[in-house]
Order: structure tokens, then sequence, then C-alpha cells
């Protein structure tokens, strides 16, 4: 696969998060009542919350979320402290893909309500001082899309080129698709059209055909589409598969992947693995970008955001994706830290520094949690590798760990709902309950998304305060629901819950935190990851994560780095911690975190 890590972790189900080290915590400031209006640049060292509306709250009682219980659950995600909000895809769609297969670019799907219920979600987030992104689907469409429907009619048409058409190659006097390119859902990616009798390319599902980004018309329709919701009040858009536009034009085949033996390597679906160099990040993509932002630029007065969904392997691709005139997205999505799913110290920190060193000045935005993967419980594995219940030992100690990474760095934080009260990934056990149809066809390699797709855990009552009582949610309710809940947490100063609050409440108040520069520290230290957070203003700010299950202690010189002072206030450390009386040692618990500014 190429966009979507695949991430191979296996989790056995199990609950509760007894055990947790219980102990007094630094109180951080407390989150201002208002916040700066939203500025052109209002995104920068914002923090935006993913929700995934299918599982978020549902008002109705029909068992799927929808936008008025996202309306609903406003006030809990200002206290969070979110700036915006990005919706993964609400348009009217045959759900296949559930939403990333859009059958109408201008409504919104009525299982998620009217465009009514969207106008009034966008003002009452914007009273709150939050954001609405949505999400833009640009590669593909759904094949119930009008527009694929008249362009599949004929080859005459007048959308005849909107989609990826292709005659087949006759191999013995047999039928057979133009190339070997795959599909990332399992099987060819060309579709046999009996009407056109002509082959069809489909990167994801049969049902999400790729239009043909060299038809103008296809870029005007799609630039109307953007206009056509920020008139509606969005303030971005996240912008999936955006590298995957464009294909080769030469129709060439993708060289396979070679394993131990020298065959090519199979991949869940049982196909062969080829490498996406002729059908992922093409340099044509750019004249896209560059058009997009013109016309959001133009639109929405310079305030829309435009995000990317950017899986690249080089800090050098994740660069040119801002543009070479930062002219093109603000927020790629940095998948090179968050994704790493190791607790590799020395990784982290070049990672970390290749992004505040290497994007030019543009902004990163780092992310370590969305719907197509495993949360961030995928983290814990034993010493070995092997993996631990998904609520083991160091659930929490880690989680915090990677919530510091996030919020305490110089970025644009992006998070996913549930993050924030530790939910665990739970996957399907039988294949009969699976929802996510690669989940279907890859079992039981690949168990599909739906163990990241949970309703959000509200309280301890029936259907975890997703749902009304009794009903059957489109997904069922994890176990872990009667500890791991948001009312619980609430109660608990020591919670997950708490630690993201405060986090947030120090990367929106505290100027090192907010804005500082990053620089490493203790540069060869195989245990610890540090870094120092400096703001023009001269507050330094010391972070310290213990990457290890054993204690640590660290100790710290910023001569170098033009800092006075050897002191330290505590801004915030994990639960049952001692306070340090000077950087010259600070003491670390298993997955310790701690954070002090320099007096
Ligand atoms: C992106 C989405 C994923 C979807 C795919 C096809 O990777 O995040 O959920 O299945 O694109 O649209
Ligand atoms: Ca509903």
């Amino acid at each position: 696969m190429k966009k979507i890590g695949s991430i191979l972790v296996l989790l056995s189900s199990a609950l509760c998060g007894t055990g947790r080290p219980m102990a007094a915590q630094q109180a951080a400031p407390a989150v201002e009542a208002s916040r700066a209006a939203k500025s052109t640049s209002w995104w920068k060292n914002a923090v935006i919350y993913e929700i995934y509306p299918r599982s978020f709250q549902d008002s109705n009682g029909d068992g799927i979320g929808d936008l008025n219980g996202i309306a609903s659950r406003l006030d809990y995600l200002q206290e969070l402290g979110v700036d915006a909000i990005w919706l993964t895809p609400i348009y009217p769609s045959p759900q296949v893909d559930f939403g990333y297969d859009i059958s109408d670019y201008a409504a919104i799907d009525l299982q998620y309500g009217t465009l009514d219920d969207f106008s009034r979600l966008v003002a009452a987030a914007k009273r709150r001082n939050i954001g609405i992104i949505m999400d833009l689907v640009l590669n593909h469409t759904s094949d119930q899309d009008p527009w694929f429907k008249e362009s599949s009619s004929s080859r005459t048409n007048p959308r005849a080129g909107w989609y990826m058409w292709r005659d087949p190659k006759i191999v013995d006097g047999h039928r057979q698709p133009p190339n070997n390119w795959v599909s990332d859902f399992g099987g060819s990616a060309w579709q046999w059209d009996p009407a056109r009798q002509q082959y069809y390319y489909h990167e994801f599902y049969v049902q999400q055909p790729d239009l043909n980004w060299n038809n103008p018309q296809v870029r005007k329709a799609m630039y109307d589409v953007a206009r056509l919701w920020i008139g509606r009040g969005v303030v971005g858009f996240r912008l999936d598969a955006i590298t995957s536009l464009f294909e080769d034009p030469l129709d060439r085949d993708e060289p396979y992947i070679p394993g131990p033996d020298g065959q090519p390597r199979i991949d869940a679906y049982g196909d062969k693995e080829v490498e996406n160099i002729y059908t992922d990040n093409l340099p044509e993509e750019h004249g896209v970008l560059r058009e997009l932002r013109q016309a959001t630029d133009a639109a929405g007065g310079h305030r829309v955001v435009l995000i990317g969904e950017t899986y690249l392997n080089s800090i050098d691709d994740l660069r040119r994706m801002y543009g070479a005139n930062n002219d093109e997205l603000q927020l790629p999505m940095d998948m090179q830290v968050g994704f790493i799913n190791k607790f590799d110290v020395a990784l982290f920190r070049r990672r970390i520094n290749e992004a505040e060193t290497g994007l030019d000045g543009g902004q990163p935005l780092f992310v370590f949690d969305n719907h197509d993967n495993p949360r961030w419980d995928r983290y814990q594995t034993g010493a070995a590798g092997a993996p631990q219940s998904a609520y083991g030992p160091h659930h929490d100690d880690i989680g915090r760990v990677i919530a510091a990474v996030l919020f305490a760095s110089h970025d644009t934080a992006l998070m996913y709902y549930g993050d924030e009260i530790g939910m665990a990934t739970t996957p399907p056990t039988r294949k009969q309950d699976v929802r996510d149809p690669i989940g279907i066809r890859g079992w039981p390699r690949e168990k599909g998304r739906d163990g990241e797709r949970t309703p959000m855990q509200w309280n301890a009552g029936p259907d975890a305060g997703f749902s009304s009582a009794g009903v059957k949610t489109w997904l069922p309710i994890p176990e872990s629901y009667k500890t791991v809940n948001v009312a619980a947490e609430e109660r608990d100063p020591d919670s997950m819950l708490h630690w993201y609050r405060r986090l947030i409440a120090l990367k929106k108040n505290d100027s090192a935190l907010h804005e500082g520069e990053e620089i490493m520290l203790n540069t060869a230290d195989g245990h610890v990851l540090s870094w120092l957070r400096k703001a023009a203003n001269g507050e330094a700010v010391i972070v310290a994560c213990n990457f290890t299950g054993q204690p640590q202690t660290v100790s710290f010189d910023l001569s170098a780095q033009g800092v006075g002072g050897t002191g330290l206030k505590t801004l915030l450390m994990t639960p049952g911690a001692r306070e340090p009386q000077s950087i010259a040692s600070v003491r670390l618990g298993p997955y310790g975190v701690y954070i002090g500014q320099i007096r």
C-alpha cells in the first residue's frame, strides 16, 4: 500500500486502565477565554482535531454519528483547546469507503444531516473560535457520481475524457488490463467497462474511479467545489490522496518489489507488490496545487488552509509540497515523525530536526493518528517487538510521551478523536463483523480500519453516551468504555484527558512552547529525547521524554544555546514524578515526561 501506512500491529483485546500511576500534577495556565481572531496564519501552531463523523456522536438514535451530534459536543472541544475540526467526508455517498466515494460534492449525506445542520454547525463552532475543515477528495469520485455515469455512457459524451479510460492490451487474442498497476485496496487497478469497451483506472476501490487531472474541465469543476464550501464558511480543506492525482502518461509497468527469495513480494490481498514510481507523487501535481491555492486564497481572503494527506519518504519531497514560492500547501502532513512506530530516540531526533530546519520555514504539521491506521497504542510493543495488550502496563505513560512530542514541538498539531482519552485500537475479531471492505478482502492479514473507527467513549452509560440506550451502533463499542471515557477522566486529575488539556493550554499560552524555535539537546542520548524551545522574548523551556521503560536521569548544559540560568520552574510532568531542582539533574520514571521553564 502506498498512501495508508499499513502497519501490522496485532492487538489482543483487553480492558481497563487500572494500575495507572496516580499523583499530583503541576497546574498549567488556564486556556484564555478568547483567542486571537482568526488571522491569515491562524493555523500556525494551532491544534486541529480530526473527527470521523460516523463515530463521534449520534443525535437521532440510528447508531451513526451526525452533524447535530458534533454540534452538541462543541463545548467539550472548546475546553480541550482545539482551533479547528477536520471532518472526514460528509457528502452524499454510497458509503463503500465510508464517504471517500462521493456522489455529490455540493450536498450533505442525509445520514449526517442537512445543509442547514451544516450551517448551524459552522456558526456554532465559529462562536467558540473553532473553524471547520472539509475533506476534499480530488483524486476520484464514486462510480455513482453523475459525472462518472455520464463519462462511462459512451466514448463521445461531453464528460468522456473526465476519467482515466484506456483501451485493453490484447495478448494472444485475449483482453488484458493496460499494465500491472495495482489498487491500494487489492487487485488490478483497472476495471473493464462493458458500455465503453474500455478499462478505467481506480487507485482505490472499483467504486472509486480516478479523475483525469489533465482535463481542464475537471480542474475547473473541482476548484468550483472548493469555492462553494468556502462560501459556506469552511476555513480549510484536507486534501485526500493528493499525491495520487497523476499517473505516468506512458502507462509503464511499475517495478516489482522483490522478497528474500528474489520473487515479487506478495501483499495481504495476494497481489504482487509494486513500487509506485509511476502512480504516486508525480511532478504534475504541483501545477494543480498552485491553481487550487490561487482559487482558495482568492475566495477565502488568504485565510483558508490547505492540508495535504502526504505520505512521503523524505524531507525533500515534503518540502516541495509547500511550493517553491510558498504557493502550494500551507500544511502538508509530516508522516515521517508520527509514523516511526517505535520509540527510536535517534530517529525521532533526526526527523523532528529535519522538520525544524529542512522545510525552508514551512510550518510542520505533525500527526500520529488518523482513521486509516492503528491508534497510538501501536507504540506499545514488548521488548522483543511482541505485541502487548492494548491497555498494557505502560499504555498511559506511552500516550503521555506521544502527546508531549505532538504538542510541545514547534508544529501545528493534528490529533484524532479519542486520542485524548487514550482509546485503544479495537479491531474486529471475526471476519463476519468487519465493516471496512479492505478488511473483508484482506482477512486475516489485513483486518481493515474498523479498529481505529469505533464510537467515541463519552461515559460509562449505555452505548457509552455515543448513541441512545440499546441502539446497535454501526461499529461495536469497545468494552474499555466502562473505564476509558470522558466522564471518568474529567474526574481524575491524572487522566490522559487532563494531560492533553494541559499540554494544549501550554501550546497556546506559553510563548516558548507556542512559537519558540526547537533545538535538540543531548544528541548522543539513546534513551531520552530532549529539546529546547526558545522564544523571541528570551523565554526558554526544556522538554525531556524518556523513551524507555527504565528510569533515566538527564543533565543539561545550555551555554552553547545562549541560555543563562540553571533553575527550573516545572510546567508539566508525569504524575508522581519528583520535581528537579536544576537542569543538572532531571529524573524521569519509565516513559516519564518533564517540561520546565529555565530560571
Ligand atoms: C485516503 C483516506 C482513506 C480513503 C482513501 C481513498 O487515504 O484517508 O480513508 O480510503 O484515501 O479515498
Ligand atoms: Ca445519527
